[in-house]
């Protein structure tokens, strides 16, 4: 294999501009929206011993959406014994035969639309347009990975030069039994990414969704297990951070794909690096302190556009989301201004309703941090604007999307994961410090810039340390195939989801040298 780019194209998505697909689909995803009789549960389910938990609505506490079973010890174990039974057979498939199978389930998750939108908005509180990206995100990853099956694994490998008379070739291969633990704010998208990157280089899989999100991970999977997957090849594991921890303290795992929290990452960390077996493969993308710099040369509309997306689209939970604004201190009222009249104009509420732009935050604890870090920046002195809720949001957990004004980056110890922007001035003269301030909080996920002055986009580009970098535009949303995403420093070990090097990472590489 030598060109990077295997021949694909992405999902083409859900046309929400056209009415004719736009408004039949409420309908069409009401039918499906009552899971409440089903519980998501281990694959290698023993006889249940304790009554599943509910798992219920962020925009609405009330309504119960469905139920899980959590893995006990016992079950995990014999979920990772069948995983290393099922490996090899797996991995001799080749990289065609189990592209073949990763682009089935791409087609089955497009089958399941409706589904999968409807858990999204009622599992995850996605408003449509959300949760519409998701799908799409998914089935690229999918693809994508089944794409690079196919230009990765092949059984003849690559030829190495040699002198006359020797044959050099390099094959990879699946390493084992790999862990896939996935944050609850990409529930499909990225749980999806972390099962098939593994597969696709020849691994079994043992999937951990969030415990916020187990029951479109159980769709997923089950479409992962109808599209033909073998026995064992991939698995649900549901549950929280203790199931996570048992499987990653396993010693029979060849290695974990993880996205999430920091600090959970140097979690895994310890427990790969503590326990027997063999040396774990580490894949881990993490959170971030993302900044946008804006310079007097800017244009306002599209500056105004950009924050408002990059800062609340989504409840401001994804880990590329925009937290600290840095304007240029001779636009910076004006700025602020218009940027203040669009957030007045964002719509808080429920996100199955077509018009909400704000929706909930994922749970009672996420609410409490966030609103615990606006009174305290209050109580410090910083000076907030904040909206208020609108009636009905008591019954869900919501936070009053915010912006508060403060000097630098420095002010913030960690990332505030919700629809909370901060905002701070600088001097056209100190633009390389404010640099150096982002690049010393040690994150490294996204940046924006914006600007129509080139030497200062390339004094930009070349200093910071930042995984993917958008220059007039919002920071949010990366394609997959066309913005590899993924952070350096604290927001990760790399490779970047959605990118050339990301499911070699997950093989092994064998030489063999033969005398001709
Ligand atoms: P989290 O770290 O709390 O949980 C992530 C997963 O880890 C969950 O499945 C959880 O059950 C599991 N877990 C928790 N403790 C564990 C342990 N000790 N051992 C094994 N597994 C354990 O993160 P979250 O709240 O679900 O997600 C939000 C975070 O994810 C944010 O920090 C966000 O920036 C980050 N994120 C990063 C990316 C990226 O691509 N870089 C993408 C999405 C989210
Ligand atoms: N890949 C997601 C984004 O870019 C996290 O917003």
């Amino acid at each position: 294999p030598t060109a990077l780019f295997a021949p694909r194209a992405n999902s083409a998505g859900v046309d929400l501009a056209d009415p004719l697909v736009r408004e039949p689909l409420p309908e069409s995803m009401a039918e499906l929206s009552d899971f409440s009789g089903w519980t998501a549960a281990p694959t290698a389910e023993a006889a249940p011993a304790a009554a599943p938990r509910p798992v219920t609505c962020p925009h609405d506490r009330t309504i119960v959406v469905g139920h899980c079973r959590d893995a006990r010890p016992d079950e995990v174990s014999t979920m990772i014994e069948r995983a290393l039974s099922a490996q090899p057979e797996w991995d001799a498939r080749g990289g065609a035969a189990r592209a073949e199978l990763l682009a089935a389930v791409a087609d089955a998750y497009e089958a399941h639309r409706d589904a999968f939108l409807s858990l999204c908005q009622r599992e995850a509180g996605k408003t449509l347009t959300d949760a519409v990206l998701e799908l799409r995100e998914a089935v690229d990853f999918l693809r994508y990975y089944a794409a690079e099956a196919r230009r990765l694994f092949t059984p003849e490998g690559e030829a190495l030069p040699g002198p006359t008379g020797e044959s050099n070739r390099l094959t990879l291969h699946g390493r084992g039994a790999f862990v896939a633990i996935a944050p609850w704010n990409f529930p499909l998208a990225i749980f999806t990414g972390l099962i098939a990157g593994p597969l696709a280089a020849g691994n079994t899989v043992l999937a951990k969704p969030a415990e916020q999100t187990p029951l479109i991970a159980d769709l997923a999977v089950r479409l992962f297990r109808e599209a033909g997957m073998p026995d064992g090849v991939v698995q649900l594991v549901p549950g929280d951070g203790t199931v996570g921890a048992m499987l990653t303290g396993d010693p029979r795992i060849a290695g974990v794909a993880f996205t999430g929290s920091t600090e959970t990452a140097r979690a895994i960390n310890r427990s790969l690096a503590s326990r027997d077996g063999p040396l774990a493969q580490f894949v881990a993308e993490t959170g971030g302190q993302n900044a946008m710099i804006v310079d007097s040369s800017a244009l306002p509309e599209q500056v105004t556009r950009d924050v408002v997306a990059s800062a609340f689209q989504s409840a401001g939970q994804r880990c590329s989301a925009l937290r600290v604004l840095y304007l240029q201190d001779d636009i910076a009222d004006a700025m602020l201004e218009m940027i203040r009249g669009a957030f007045e104009a964002l719509v808080i509420g429920d996100p199955e309703d077509l018009t909400t732009d704000v929706g909930p935050v994922i749970d009672a604890e996420a609410k409490a941090a966030l609103d615990a870090h606006v009174a305290a920046m209050r109580a410090a002195g910083h000076t907030v604007w904040q909206r208020e809720l609108p009636q009905g949001c008591d019954r869900g957990t919501f936070v009053a999307p915010a912006i508060i004004q403060i000097d630098s980056i420095r002010q913030l110890e960690r990332e505030h994961f919700g629809p909370v922007l901060h905002v701070a001035r600088f001097a056209a003269a100190d633009l390389e410090q404010v640099i150096a301030d982002i690049n010393a909080v040690g994150y490294g996920l996204t940046l924006g810039i914006h600007t129509r002055i080139d030497n200062t986009r390339r004094l930009v580009q070349a200093r910071a340390k930042v995984g993917n970098l958008y220059v007039n535009r919002n920071q949010i949303g990366a394609v997959v195939g066309s913005q590899p995403f993924g952070g350096e420093g604290l927001s990760g070990t790399g490779p970047k989801a959605g990118g050339p090097h990301y499911v070699a990472r997950f093989a092994t590489e064998r030489v063999a040298c033969i005398d001709t």
